[in-house]
């Protein structure tokens, strides 16, 4: 595997004493998508404009593509493509002719151009658009034409910060496919903030959740999500007398009410679990109503991390606050 970013101790200060990014250590394979996850103010958009040299680090540097960020600003620039989280295209150009503007800003020589051009539109399905004015176009096909333009030149590696803000989900779920499509077809290296939590589960190889300026945990959506050992298995009885015999099984973490006639079960692996809460129902003869089984989502992973983290500092009423506002989001 080859590294194509690495960040040391890449640190951002804002103002003298607001510090962003605070001794940040990353390494980003080739061809991964790699999610960065955290709250508000939690530093991620200014790591990206570090490595997309918007702004320069206080401390540290990053080397992206071979590039020192600090040192070599304009070769860093030459080998990346960045979709910003606001829209950028000309509303009164057509989708074909922002493309073709964009390309000529790269000095992408002509010919080149017009045959990515048809490549790219392909890969977004904007094939029928393309001859149209922007202003025409919808929400999800104009983020997918922000998308492309960021592809112009070919970039090694695509930045993407907060790709589908704003979008219903039906129209997010649906860039999640050409965001796939597009790490499978070009191979390009694309690194992702998100504020929705299922979109980085569902996209990103490997992912950061980032607070304070500093990484709380990397690994694989499916690693922190199995880094909790907990998975719940809810049981409706049809009596509260099933629900008193379930409360004494053995070898699970935890049975909780849950509403009439209802329990929770928390066990370490439910694939492993469910065969012995089975046959527990039936050795006491109890009859199921209903039975699920739920594993921990991103979101829960989240609220472990950035929780118990901050609980300590001062912090901890804004982690609380967030905590607070993710289960919302989520019911
Ligand atoms: N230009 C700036 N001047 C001063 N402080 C800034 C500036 N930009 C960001 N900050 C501060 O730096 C911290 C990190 O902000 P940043 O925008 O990187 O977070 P973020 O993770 O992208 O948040 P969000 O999820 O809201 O987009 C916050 O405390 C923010 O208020
Ligand atoms: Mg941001």
């Amino acid at each position: 595997m080859t590294t194509i970013i690495e960040t040391r101790n890449l640190t951002k200060i804002y103002g003298g004493h607001t510090r962003a990014v605070a001794d940040l250590n990353l390494s980003i394979n080739e061809g991964e998508i790699y999610g960065l996850a955290g709250p508000n103010g939690a530093g991620k958009t200014t790591t990206i404009n570090m490595l997309i040299t918007r702004i320069a680090p206080t401390k540290g540097t990053a080397i992206v593509a071979g590039f020192d960020i600090v040192k070599k600003s304009l070769e860093v620039r030459r080998v990346i493509g960045v979709v910003p989280q606001d829209f950028t295209a000309d509303e009164d150009l057509t989708g074909r002719e922002n493309i073709m503007m964009v390309s000529q800003f790269y000095d992408v020589p002509r010919a080149k151009a017009r045959e990515n051009v048809e490549n790219l539109l392909k890969l977004v399905d904007l094939e029928d658009a393309a001859d149209r004015l922007v202003r025409t176009y919808s929400g999800g096909m104009r983020k997918r034409l922000e998308l492309i333009i960021g592809l112009v030149h070919d970039p090694r590696v695509l930045f993407l910060d907060e790709p589908t803000l704003g979008l219903d989900i039906q129209t997010r779920t649906q860039m999640w496919n050409y965001v796939r499509d597009i790490q499978k077809k070009l191979g390009v290296t694309i690194i992702l903030t998100s504020h929705y939590l299922e979109e980085i589960d569902a996209l990103a190889d490997r992912v950061s959740i980032i607070d304070h300026g500093k990484v709380l945990i990397t690994g694989t959506p499916a690693e922190l999500k199995g880094s909790l050992k907990g998975d719940i298995i809810n049981l409706t009885l049809s009596d509260q007398k099933g629900v008193d015999i379930m409360k004494t099984m053995p070898d699970v973490i935890e049975v909780a009410d849950a509403g009439p006639n209802a329990v929770r079960i928390k066990v370490a692996n439910a694939d492993e679990a469910l065969p012995r809460v089975i046959n527990y129902i039936s050795s006491h003869e109890l009859s199921t109503v209903k039975l699920t089984v739920e594993k921990p989502s991103l979101d829960e992973v989240f609220l472990e991390y950035t929780g118990r983290s901050i609980r300590d500092d001062e912090g901890g009423a804004d982690a609380r606050k967030m905590a607070m506002n993710l289960r919302r989001a989520r019911t």
